[in-house]
């Protein structure tokens, strides 16, 4: 069975101490919850916290990811982390494209995929964040937005005989700390849709493409979202500033 991805996204709502405060005291049950069998748990806090929380776990199966990266190589880029430095601290896996990002950086579909080549030039897995917001939805343009966000992506990848290890996560803005999530039958199509695309368009390589959904999961939206036979993980914002609430969502029966 492949790894059932659990992505905690703590996003900037814990400071610098309180997110390592919040890694000393559940530092046990954290690593016992990442022993858990075909499960990988990805702890995403902000970047200060990325070089202790790596002290923390290192040698342990927890994995650390951050939330964003520079989209370009180390140089004259004020203000940024580039993918580089996030290998040195222990980083394995990368946010990007999250829709807070889009909205509030103004970021577009070709920077991501920038920052996509940035990641795995460091041998780290881009989690790609894709999803439509509620007035696209509401207006059936779901399928159409995913694609176009998708495109410079899956060129970064067009004839590769082999690709990186990447992951898609499909998270509806309207989803996002709202407390909604779309239907499981919803979510089925949405994903054969994505699965069929990246056949389409990367071929038969394109099977190990990590597909995840984010928005809105806790412990109980979470129990019909994790039994979707097309996902590969889940990515939790909310639900994993509380450890308890992470815990259950990672032993949810899938
Ligand atoms: P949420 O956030 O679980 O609080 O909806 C998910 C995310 O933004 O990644």
């Amino acid at each position: 069975m492949k790894p059932f991805l659990y992505v905690a996204n703590w996003k900037t709502n814990f400071s610098f101490n309180q997110e390592v405060a919040f890694a000393k005291e559940h530092h046990a049950e954290l690593i016992e919850l990442g022993k858990k069998p075909a499960a990988t748990i990805v702890l995403c806090p902000s970047f200060c916290s990325l070089a202790p929380l790596h002290e923390l776990f290192k040698n342990t199966s927890l994995a650390l990811g951050a939330q964003d990266c520079s989209a370009y190589k180390p140089g004259a880029h004020t203000g940024q982390v580039n993918a580089q430095s996030l290998a040195e601290v222990g980083c394995t896996y990368c946010l990007v494209g999250h829709s807070e990002q889009r909205t509030q950086c103004q970021e577009t579909n070709e920077h991501i995929a920038q920052k996509v080549t940035q990641l795995i030039s460091h041998k780290i897995t881009p989690i790609i964040c894709i999803g439509e917001t509620s007035k696209d939805h509401r207006a059936g343009k779901t399928l159409s937005i995913l694609e176009e966000q998708l495109t410079p992506i899956l060129a970064l990848f067009n004839h590769a005989q082999a690709l990186p290890s990447l992951a898609i996560a499909y998270e509806p803005v309207w989803a996002i700390g709202t407390g909604t999530t779309p239907t499981p039958d919803t979510l089925h199509k949405t994903y054969t849709w994505i699965r069929a695309h990246l056949q389409q368009k990367l071929g038969h390589v394109s099977q190990k493409i990590k597909l995840i959904y984010g928005g809105s999961v806790d412990e109980k939206t979470g129990l019909d979202i994790i039994k979707l036979t097309d996902l590969d993980g889940v990515l939790v914002g909310g639900a994993s500033l509380d450890f308890q609430k992470f815990k259950n969502i990672v032993e949810l029966q899938r």
